[in-house]
């Protein structure tokens, strides 16, 4: 085995949100490449940052009331924890705003413009005349041209499917302010893509550096024609400035790719070595794998490359594509409650349970990926807990009562132990070609087969029995089971590297290496057992669902509560906005608390309709239910219904104040169902 210098990216996730478990599929999934790269002795270094400019991140940082450095600061500190939380380990983690980024994304710009490769252009585009900042389309809705449905954002309908310039939306608005966008001019700098439409055409359809799904969808759009890529926004924007223009920021998705260049470039000046330059060379030795989500191909199968090429940089050797997770079956969506942050669920799980999962499901390919709650807790309890950790439990408890904790020289030769041994290979090019999910049947199947082997030799049959060869048939039933479990903790220790550490532990071994497959554990002392995994329980699952819902309805509370500091209140919006919630009077014909639940009230509204709505609020700590029978309260009415695990809610209580919250009380002689205006 050559050994191999291998650099793995995974996509620089925004600074300006919570990770959450869909983030972690892509991590898991690289981490996973990545120590089994080093596990096999490769030089492997992985790296990944924030992706910390653009629009989003200033816009978060308003509304938190702290500046965008601020922002990307700490959320770069809370991600450094989640990611040792589970187990993701990068030789580097960084920032695109940072000085090696600015330098490197500088200086590359600079090599462009000097070749030929930047276009100056002026573009009218939409502007924001209260904000006063150009508008991208994301920030602009309206009335679709096409079938008039209200509320579509600036590029595309999601009810027709149309696709339209945002100045033909009707009744167009900014999203940021409320106001009436205008056209204004401005300059624009543009990266020639089109001059590498010959390039691309090849380089995208070379084998194996890209999906063949995502080969094929990379040669429609190919055949229609690239266009040049604007590469500039103007002030104000979260980013670094183009070098000999005047306010004119560099794109985020510019310096985003630059950015893994960025943390390659920390890595060698933190450990000394003297790689970067080498390693972007056109003939360079060294592979380049990225790890990316489906939603951002074109960025990294067609710009990016360009880029390199026009450098004549190296260009990657793999990128592994992958689905989206989806979660119960639905689309990760934050109003839903169904994106589960990873603070979340840290708080409830085990972070190797969801990496095993995960790698339980992950194929080549970019089909999406579901995490089905029940699915995941069998799984986990059925093959880590009862299949895999029971073969070290079953044989240890024999190693302390009869075997004196040693395992002895001879061995019978035993079929499957060697099969085990021989498969390394096949597991190897499992993992090797992003097939976990194979590697992981094909390690139960063998983890089955021992625990089959156990029961047919009745251990526990032979230790009732005082023969003289009572401790020599149990030692056979151990060296065998211990044996075949250590080389299937080995194959596991990519997914599993936290198991793999308790594993060695208590086997008294130097880290597993892939190597190590070869050999046996012989003639050697153990440690007395000690759990090495636990079952999951239905209640952390319940309690991890309820949280993330709860999640929403406060995040939806935060956002319509009533401030009592007025300067707090911010973003106008028109009244077309505002008439769009419909708020009613209603009256508390039952509450209830809800028993499995330290936050929720059960309410049953009256609002004048022919029949009452069940609410579910989050007041269970500041009201007692029968105080609340009969009296009125502000619903709003017209919010969608929200699935719970006690019951549907079908609308939401107004009150005020975040820590203490407040039922805002009404005058006499109001009816249920008036619309409050
Ligand atoms: N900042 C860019 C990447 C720049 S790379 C030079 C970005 N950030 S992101 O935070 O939106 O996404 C980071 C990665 O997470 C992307 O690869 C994206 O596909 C992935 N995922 C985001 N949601 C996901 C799921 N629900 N499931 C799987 N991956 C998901 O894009
Ligand atoms: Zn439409």
């Amino acid at each position: 085995m050559s050994n191999r210098k291998i650099l793995i990216t995974t996509a620089l996730p925004y600074a300006n949100a919570d990770l959450h478990l869909g983030h972690m599929l892509e991590h898991i999934q690289a981490d996973i490449w990545s120590r089994f790269q080093k596990m096999r002795g490769h030089d492997c270094i992985h790296i990944c940052g924030d992706d910390a400019h653009g629009t989003a991140i200033t816009l978060s940082a308003d509304k938190q009331k702290i500046t965008p450095e601020k922002l990307i600061e700490s959320i770069h500190v809370k991600r450094l924890e989640e990611f040792k939380a589970f187990n993701i380990f990068f030789d580097q983690y960084h920032s695109t705003h940072s000085a090696e980024n600015k330098t490197l994304v500088s200086d590359i710009y600079c090599q462009l413009k000097k070749t030929g490769y930047i276009l100056s252009r002026t573009i009218t585009q939409a502007y924001d005349p209260v904000k006063k900042m150009f508008l991208a389309d994301r920030y602009i809705k309206g009335v679709c041209p096409k079938c008039s449905a209200k509320d579509q954002y600036g590029d595309n309908c999601e009810v027709c499917g149309a696709t339209y310039d945002a100045f033909e939306l009707k009744q167009a608005y900014s999203t940021l302010s409320g106001e009436k966008p205008i056209a204004k001019k401005s300059k624009h700098l543009f990266f020639k893509l089109s001059a590498f439409q010959a390039f691309l055409n090849q380089w995208t359809q070379l084998d194996e550096i890209i999906p063949s799904a995502i080969q094929n969808k990379l040669k429609e759009l190919l055949e229609k024609g690239l266009k040049d890529w604007d590469i500039s926004r103007d002030a104000p924007y979260f980013g670094f400035e183009i070098p000999e223009e005047i306010q004119k920021y560099f794109y985020v998705w510019l310096d985003a790719p630059v950015g893994y260049m960025a943390a390659f470039k920390a890595f060698c000046h933190k450990n000394n070595r003297p790689d970067f330059d080498d390693y972007w060379q056109a003939n360079s030795a060294y592979e380049l794998h990225h790890f990316i989500g489906k939603d951002i191909v074109n960025f990294h199968c067609l710009f990016w490359p360009a880029i390199l090429h026009a450098l004549n940089y190296r260009k990657p050797s793999r990128i592994h594509v992958h689905g989206y997770l989806t979660f119960n079956a639905e689309k990760m969506s934050k109003s839903r409650g169904t994106l589960i942050s990873v603070q979340t669920y840290i708080k409830y799980l085990k972070p190797e349970y969801l990496r095993y999962y995960i790698a339980t499901k992950l194929a080549p390919g970019i089909q999406d990926y579901d995490l089905n709650t029940q699915d995941f807790m069998q799984r986990i309890n059925s093959d880590l807990v009862g299949k895999l950790v029971n073969i070290a439990s079953r044989c240890a408890k024999f190693m302390s009562t009869h075997l004196n904790h040693h395992l002895k020289n001879q061995i019978e030769p035993i079929d499957f132990l060697s099969t085990i041994q021989a498969g390394e290979a096949t597991i190897a090019a499992y993992y090797e070609q992003g097939h976990y999910s194979k590697a992981m049947r094909l390690i139960m199947t063998w983890a089955d087969q021992v625990n089959e082997w156990i029961d047919h030799k009745k251990p526990w049959v032979i230790a009732k029995q005082t023969a003289d060869s009572t401790n020599n048939q149990l030692h056979h039933i151990c060296f065998i089971g211990l044996n075949a479990f250590r080389l299937l903790v080995l194959y596991m220790k990519p997914t599993l590297p936290e198991l793999a550490l308790r594993v060695e532990d208590f086997l008294c071994i130097p880290p597993l290496q892939w190597q190590d497959a070869q050999q046996l554990l012989l003639n050697h002392d153990i440690k007395p057992f000690e759990p090495l995994m636990q079952r999951i329980t239905t209640d952390q699952i319940e309690n991890l669902l309820l949280e993330s819902t709860l999640n929403t309805t406060q995040q939806e509370t935060i956002d319509v509560t009533i401030t009592e500091n007025t300067e707090t209140i911010v973003n106008e919006i028109d009244f077309s906005y505002f008439s769009k919630m419909d708020l009613r009077v209603g009256q508390v014909i039952q509450c209830e608390v809800v028993p499995d639940s330290d936050k929720l009230l059960r309410f049953e509204i009256d609002l004048g309709e022919s029949k009452s709505r069940i609410i579910f609020s989050g007041l269970k700590q500041y009201y007692h239910p029968a105080d609340l029978i009969n009296t009125w309260v502000i619903v709003v009415a017209n919010l969608k219904p929200r699935k719970m695990r006690f019951g549907t809610s079908e609308g939401m209580i107004l009150s005020a104040g975040e820590d203490q919250p407040t039922l805002l009380s009404l005058p006499d002689g109001l009816k249920p169902g008036m619309r409050i205006e």
